[in-house]
């Protein structure tokens, strides 16, 4: 499979890129606004394409390990360079963390594992209260909901950084950083 050069990414890098992209944001726009406004037939739809995305995140990392990181358009100060890079660390690392505190929260607080219907996991019925669940795991569902929160926190600015930076790279310094992450040379 081609892997990425200087001079252009290969079309998985740009593929992969794009699609986890558009949906984690999506993802993240459509948890808080549930959340905060308790739109509760919206948690099944955020819940399965989470777990669906997951699967895309790990062939990501995959490709990440086989491939190497992309390489600078071109020299940049050391500052930019340590800043692009841990970002780009904070953010695949966060793609692979959101998903999975998601399901351990829900898993372990009883609500079990769902996409579209599918049982992959199946919820925990409260028999004396019906309609709600018994957790299997209090402190398991409860650290995987403050990872879930806190997590969404730093996605959000790290993803604001990471936009203003490929902003800066196309509008500032004039480069071919994010024509580069479009596919082109
Ligand atoms: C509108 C939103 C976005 C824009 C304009 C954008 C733009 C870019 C650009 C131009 C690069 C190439 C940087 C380089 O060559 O050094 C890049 C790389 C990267 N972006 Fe984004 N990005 C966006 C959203 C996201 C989101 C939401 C995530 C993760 C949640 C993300 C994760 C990454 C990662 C990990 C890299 C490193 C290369 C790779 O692993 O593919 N990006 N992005
Ligand atoms: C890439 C994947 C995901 C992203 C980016 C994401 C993002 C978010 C965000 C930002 C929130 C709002 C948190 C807050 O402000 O309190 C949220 C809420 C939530 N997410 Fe996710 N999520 C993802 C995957 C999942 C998965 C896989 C599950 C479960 C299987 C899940 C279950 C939930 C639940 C139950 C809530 C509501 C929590 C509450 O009502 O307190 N999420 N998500």
């Amino acid at each position: 499979m081609t892997k990425d050069s200087k001079q252009k990414l290969s079309p998985m890098t740009v593929s992969l890129h794009w699609l986890v992209a558009v949906v984690f944001i999506t993802l993240i726009v459509v948890g808080v606004y549930m959340e905060e406004n308790e739109v509760f037939f919206l948690y099944p739809i955020h819940k399965s394409i989470g777990i669906l995305l997951f699967s895309v995140i790990l062939i990501r990392v995959i490709w990440r390990i086989k491939n190497g990181w992309t390489q600078p358009v071109s020299q940049y100060k050391k500052i930019e360079q340590i800043g692009a890079k841990t970002i780009h660390w904070m953010l695949i690392i966060g793609t692979v963390m959101m998903p999975i505190s998601g399901m351990l929260m829900s898993g372990a607080g009883g609500h079990g594992l769902h996409i579209f219907g599918l049982e992959l996991l199946p919820s925990n019925p409260d028999e004396w209260n019906l309609g709600k669940v018994m957790p299997l795991n209090k402190s398991l569902a409860g650290l995987g909901h403050t990872l879930h929160e806190l997590g969404g926190k730093i996605m959000i600015f790290s993803i604001t950084l990471h936009i203003i930076g490929a902003l800066k790279h196309h509008f500032i310094d004039k480069d071919s950083t994010l024509h580069r992450m479009l596919g082109k040379k």
